[in-house]
Formats: C-alpha cells, sequence, structure tokens
C-alpha cells in the first residue's frame, strides 16, 4: 500500500498540435516545485508528464503540415521533451500515448469497463469541437450572427452523426456527488469545487467514448471501427505511468492514487468529473486531488495564436534568466487565479525581491564575512533575544511553507519565506554590523553568524523555486550537497564556525534595461 512518505504529482498531457508556450511551461513549473519540495521532504517522489498525441485535432494539425500524423508527433512531443531541460524540470517519467505500454493500458480499462456493464453501443447526434475535442449540448452553445454556433471557450462545434460507444456516466451523478462530499479537498482551489458540484447537481447525460469518422487514436477492442475518445484516451496516461493494468505490483501499488492531478481551469471537468467516473466504474481508486490553477494573459490580453501574442517559455528564460522567470509565474499571483504577466511586473519582482531582499542581504553579510571573518563561518558568542528570534524565525519557516505547500498555495509560500528575508534586513540594520567591526569586533561575529544561519535557511526551502540560484547561494555557505535536504534544518545542523567560505559573489544581478529599452 501506499505509504504517508509517498508521492505522486501529474501534468496533463499537451496537446502536440501546437509548440510549448508559457501556459505548459506554467502547470509543468508547479509540479516541478511540489516535486522538488516533497523529495527534499523526504518523499518517494514520481513526477509525470507527456504528450497527448491522439485525436482528430492532431490528426487535423499534421495533414495541415502535410506529414504523417507519426512523424508529426515524434517532432512536436520533442519540442515538448527539449522545454524540460530549459525549464530545469524533473520529471521521473514522460509518457506519449501512441507508446505501446499506453496502448495496452487504455485497451485494458475500456474492457474493464465493458465487463462492468458500463459501455453500450449506440448513435451519436449531437455537437462537436475538434478544438476542446469535447461534446456540448445544444444549449450550452452561443448562436452567432451567421447562424453558426459556438461552445462556451469560443471554439467552433460541428455537427455529428456517427455510431459510437457510451458510458453510463448518468449513472455516476449521484456516486461523485458523495464522493466530493467525503473527500471535501478533492478539488481545489474551492471555488472551483462549487462549478463542479453544481455542474454535476444538475445531471449527468451519458458520454460519447468512441468516434467512427477518423482513425488517429487507439482503436476499440474487439471493433476497430471505432476509435476511442481522445479524452478516455488521454486520461488513463496517468494509470499506463504506473503499470495499469498490473495493479498488484510494482509503481501501481506504491503510487496509485495519485496525490495530485495539476490542470488548468479549462480541464477541470474531464479531471474532476469524467475521470474518477471511470475509474470507480473500473474499480479504481480515484484520485486524491485535483488542482486547476488559472491562466495567464499577456500585457493585458487573452493570449491566443490569431493574436501573435503568445509567450514562449524560451524566449522569457533568455531574457530574464530562468529562476527569475520561475519565481515570477508562482509569485505574482495567487495560484489558483488568473494572473497578468507584464514586463514591468517582471522587472519589479526582479529588482525588488530578488536583487535588493534576498540578493542584497546575502551579498551583504557574505561579503562582511569575507572581508572581517577570515573568509569562514564567523565564531560565535551567546545569542542575545534579537539573534533568537531571528534564529527562531529562519528555522520555523519549513512549517508555514509545508502547510502552504500541501494546498499548493505557492505564493504563500513565497510570502512567507520573504517575511523572514525582511525580517534579516530589518536586524542587519538594527544590528549594523559593519559599526560592531571596530566597537565590538566578537558580536559582530555573532551578529554575521546569524545571519550566515538564516540564509542557509532560506536558500533551503527556496531550493523548489529557484533551484540553479539557491544552489549556488548553499555553495557559498560551503553546505555539502548532502546537507540541502529539509533533515538539515534547525540547531542540530548549524553552521559550523571556522568552516573556510568561497570568495562571495552575486547570486540575483538587477535587470538592466539595454539602450535599445527592449
Ligand atoms: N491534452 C489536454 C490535456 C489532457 S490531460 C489527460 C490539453 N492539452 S493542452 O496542451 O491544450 O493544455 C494543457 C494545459 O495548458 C492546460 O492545463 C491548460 O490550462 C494550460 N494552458 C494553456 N494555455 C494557458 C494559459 N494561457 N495560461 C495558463 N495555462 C494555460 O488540454
Amino acid at each position: 500500500m501506499a505509504g504517508p512518505k509517498r508521492y505522486y504529482v501529474t501534468t496533463p498531457i499537451y496537446y502536440v498540435n501546437d509548440v510549448p508556450h508559457i501556459g505548459h511551461a506554467y502547470t509543468t513549473l508547479a509540479c516541478d516545485v511540489l516535486a522538488r519540495f516533497k523529495r527534499l521532504d523526504g518523499y518517494d517522489v514520481k513526477f509525470l508528464t507527456g504528450t497527448d498525441e491522439h485525436g482528430q485535432k492532431v490528426e487535423k494539425s499534421a495533414q495541415d503540415k502535410g506529414v504523417d500524423p507519426q512523424a508529426f508527433t515524434d517532432q512536436v512531443s520533442q519540442r515538448f521533451r527539449d522545454l524540460l531541460g530549459t525549464m530545469n524540470f524533473t520529471n521521473d517519467d514522460f509518457i506519449r500515448t501512441t507508446e505501446e505500454r499506453h496502448k495496452i493500458s487504455v485497451q485494458a480499462l475500456w474492457d474493464r469497463l465493458r465487463e462492468k456493464g458500463e459501455i453500450y453501443l449506440d448513435n451519436y447526434a449531437g455537437w462537436y469541437s475538434v478544438r476542446d475535442e469535447a461534446f456540448y449540448a445544444e444549449s450550452e452553445l452561443t448562436k452567432k450572427p451567421d447562424g453558426s454556433f459556438v461552445a462556451p471557450t469560443g471554439a467552433p462545434v460541428e455537427w455529428v452523426e456517427e455510431p459510437s460507444y457510451f458510458f453510463r456516466l448518468s449513472a455516476w451523478g449521484e456516486k461523485l456527488l458523495k464522493f466530493y462530499d467525503e473527500n471535501p479537498d478533492f478539488i481545489l482551489p474551492k471555488s472551483r469545487r462549487n462549478e463542479v458540484v453544481s455542474f454535476v447537481s444538475g445531471g449527468l447525460q451519458d458520454l460519447s467514448v468512441s468516434r467512427t469518422t477518423f482513425k488517429w487514436g487507439v482503436p476499440v477492442p474487439g471493433d476497430d471501427a471505432h476509435i476511442m475518445y481522445v479524452w478516455l484516451d488521454a486520461l488513463t496516461n496517468y494509470i499506463t505511468a504506473v503499470g495499469f493494468p498490473d495493479e498488484d505490483h510494482g509503481e501501481f501499488q506504491t503510487y496509485w492514487p495519485a496525490d495530485l492531478h495539476m490542470v488548468g481551469k479549462d480541464i477541470l471537468r474531464f479531471h474532476a468529473v469524467y475521470w474518477p467516473a471511470f475509474l470507480m466504474a473500473a474499480g479504481v481508486e480515484p484520485p486524491k486531488r485535483v488542482f486547476a490553477h488559472g491562466w495567464w494573459t499577456n500585457e493585458g490580453h487573452k493570449i491566443s495564436k490569431s493574436l501573435g501574442n503568445v509567450i514562449d517559455p524560451i524566449e522569457l528564460v533568455e531574457k530574464y534568466g530562468l529562476d527569475a522567470v520561475r519565481y515570477f509565474l508562482l509569485r505574482e499571483v495567487p495560484f489558483g487565479n488568473d494572473g497578468d504577466f507584464s514586463h514591468a511586473a517582471m522587472v519589479a519582482r526582479m529588482n525588488g525581491e530578488l536583487a535588493n531582499d534576498l540578493g542584497n542581504l546575502a551579498q551583504r553579510v557574505l561579503s562582511m564575512v569575507n572581508k572581517n571573518c577570515d573568509g569562514a563561518v564567523p565564531r560565535h558568542g551567546d545569542f542575545t533575544a534579537d539573534d533568537q528570534e531571528m534564529l527562531d524565525a529562519a528555522h520555523g519557516i519549513i512549517h508555514k511553507v509545508r502547510e502552504h505547500m500541501d494546498v499548493q498555495g505557492f505564493n504563500h509560500a513565497i510570502e512567507d519565506i520573504w517575511v523572514v528575508i525582511r525580517a534579516c534586513n530589518g536586524y542587519v540594520d538594527r544590528q549594523a554590523p559593519w559599526k560592531l567591526k571596530k566597537e565590538d569586533p566578537a558580536r559582530m561575529g555573532t551578529v554575521l553568524y546569524v545571519l550566515a544561519e538564516c540564509i542557509r535557511h532560506i536558500a533551503l526551502v527556496l531550493q523548489p523555486f529557484m533551484p540553479g540560484s539557491m544552489s549556488k547561494m548553499l555553495d557559498l555557505l560551503e553546505i555539502s550537497t548532502e546537507h540541502r535536504t529539509f533533515d538539515f534544518i534547525g540547531y542540530a545542523h548549524a553552521l559550523e564556525p571556522g568552516r573556510a567560505l568561497p570568495a562571495p559573489q552575486g547570486v540575483f544581478p538587477r535587470f538592466v534595461e539595454d539602450e535599445k529599452g527592449d
């Protein structure tokens, strides 16, 4: 059975009809930070991401490019894998729905549902949106002046009539409501949970789960005129990656049910309604949580290919540096809300919080140590109440951060860390170690020791957010790699006075506009 120290986190698998953009980087970043946090906190983590390669949308994109869908998906899927390196993501697996392990898994799930009488053959006549890969009831659509209909997402829809297998979703409404009731944190944030509950309370209709008018997908076992609905195919990736249909051994035993499916708000219904219904119907335990995050706009405008304002994460990283981008995306917006990306906001966070608050603190303290304490961890005398309070605050951050991370409250975690950083800056000003240099060098040593120890803690807890920069900061304190987990928080592992330190270096440069002003 999965013990308490296991953590399985997943990103949605990305459609390969398009190259990666900021939205994809954002979802995966949130998962990466959680995965890193849990690893440092002693968990055995599985962090999964991948690509969603079947369905009409991908088939059409391949046709438009005049290439075979497999060659096309190979190419675009690689772009998503390249992004992982650029963003310093630490996924443990990368799944593609065109892999054989996945075909086996989806077909096994289908057989299971079929055997249990959850799937039946009929005809579908209704609206379908290829862009959303979703079926819509006419009541959900809006009529445009030219007489055509659009989905609530703004996507065009087409009328479809074809033989189709259906999943008895209508039979699962009450059970889903009971499940949400018994698992109040299954859907976060709470506002989104309420939306889902009211959608399900409104009554569910059986769901068409196969199509016969295109070929790019997993065939229905025993009836290969039918291709499985791409969402049934895609959602199953989460169990494929832990070895389904082998439920009795290995990774399935260790990691299922997943602790968290991270998704964007646009795909919550698939994850919080269809997916648990499929699983319960197949006799498989549903995941523990689905978190729906918000959407980014660009300088106040909706991001879209047709507007030509798509943000390329690689360009952002080249311009501002990776860790500043990672920090900004999780700091700027309360996680779960929509947010706006703007150059001004990015530079304000970089210069105000990273370069000034944190960068300067480390630079000031480490330079003083270098110049005045023989370039070694200072020796300290007895701690005053002020020292003690500062140290306790630094040692205590982990508790608050852990609580926030457990509910995906990234911005709150960062805010609490910044409370300590600002307190350190206040402490430096109050204690004025530069004055103590002449008046009381022993006391100066104690003050610098307290600060170095606080910086060690700040860097330890910030590692998941800014792994590269915090690794540099911990190098400057000469902390060995084995001593960088959360086990090393607190007095028992405090810095050893007298240990030689390397020459200090700045960790967060200020962002300066170049002369062209870009
Ligand atoms: N293939 C499906 C998911 C299947 S999971 C079993 C899919 N793929 S997607 O590539 O279209 O979108 C993936 C994620 O990117 C979604 O979580 C979506 O919310 C996110 N984003 C796309 N644009 C976004 C923004 N502008 N801002 C933030 N995230 C957005 O859906």
